[in-house]
């Protein structure tokens, strides 16, 4: 399928690892020019260099924490200031700790709260009218926690699914000027957040970590840990004008680990 993407400016928070590495290296493939994010210099240097000699793409680092408003800022004005505009806007960021209720003072949720949703919010209305200009697409990334709480996750389960009625909210709001926005809301996927959580988990359990993720896997009825390159697949075919009639939408990419009718 041609996804039409062939020099698109595609803007990839969190993206010098894990699920956000593989969106920008998706985009790449396709021809895109993406500018990719994190808080390392060395390890987004890194990916940046990989993801061009890999693809041939035009990539930009931007070091930048899109927990804060300066760092969405900085993001979105060194895409536009590089390549003259923004086609595609894929949100994301690190996930929060991991603790349960009791655990968590005001200081935690006030940290989710801005790494979480302000940096959707943010990101979105620093980009909005370049993307609204090119009638573009965003994507956001939540997590299957925006429908299915998941144990010891407190915080993502409480703010997800705020970033979901806010995307909703926003798919009315800009239907009419072409902009389609929708939600891509992974399950059990492996990379070094969920390494971090799987030992988090077998650590209260008093189990290795390699027995928690075999557990997790168990609950999956695909059986495995999903990779980071499926993600990237759904996030790229739905910014892509392949998806010109999908907007307001959040899809699973869990291997069939949800287990509800809506
Ligand atoms: N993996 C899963 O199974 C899964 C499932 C559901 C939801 N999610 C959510 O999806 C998101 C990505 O997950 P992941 O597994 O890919 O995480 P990851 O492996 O921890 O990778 C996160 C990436 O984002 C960057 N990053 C983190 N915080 C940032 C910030 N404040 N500003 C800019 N860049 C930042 C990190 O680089 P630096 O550290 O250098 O900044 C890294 O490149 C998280 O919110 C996670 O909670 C993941």
């Amino acid at each position: 399928m041609d996804l039409s993407l062939h020099d698109a400016v595609v803007v990839v928070a969190g993206s010098s690892g894990g699920i956000g590495r593989a969106v920008a290296f998706a985009f790449a493939r396709e021809g895109a020019k993406v500018a990719i994010n994190g808080r390392r210099s060395d390890v987004l240097a890194a990916t940046g260099a990989e993801i061009r000699s890999a693809t041939g793409a035009e990539v930009l680092p931007v070091v930048a924490d899109v927990g804060t408003a300066e760092g969405c800022q900085t993001l979105v004005s060194s895409a536009v200031d590089a390549f003259g505009g923004i086609n595609v806007l894929f949100t994301n960021a690190g996930g929060p700790p991991a603790k349960t209720f009791e655990h968590l003072t005001d200081d935690d949720w006030y940290r989710a709260f801005q790494l979480t949703l302000m940096s959707t919010v943010r990101l979105i209305r620093e980009a909005l009218p370049h993307v609204r200009r090119s009638r573009g697409a965003i994507v956001n990334l939540t997590s299957i926690a925006a429908k299915r709480p998941e144990p010891s996750i407190t915080l993502s389960n409480a703010l997800r699914p705020a970033v979901m009625g806010l995307s909703k909210s926003l798919s009315e709001e800009l239907a009419p000027t072409g902009v389609r926005i929708n939600d891509v809301c992974p399950g059990f996927i492996w990379t070094g957040r969920q390494e971090y959580l799987a030992a988090v988990r077998a650590e209260n359990a008093g189990i290795s970590t390699e027995e928690e993720a075999a557990n997790k896997s168990r609950q999956v009825p695909l059986g495995r840990y999903g990779t980071p390159e499926e993600v990237a697949n759904l996030v790229v075919f739905l910014a892509s004008p392949a998806a010109g009639y999908i907007t307001g939408t959040s899809t699973l990419v869990d291997g069939g680990l949800y287990r509800g009718l809506i």
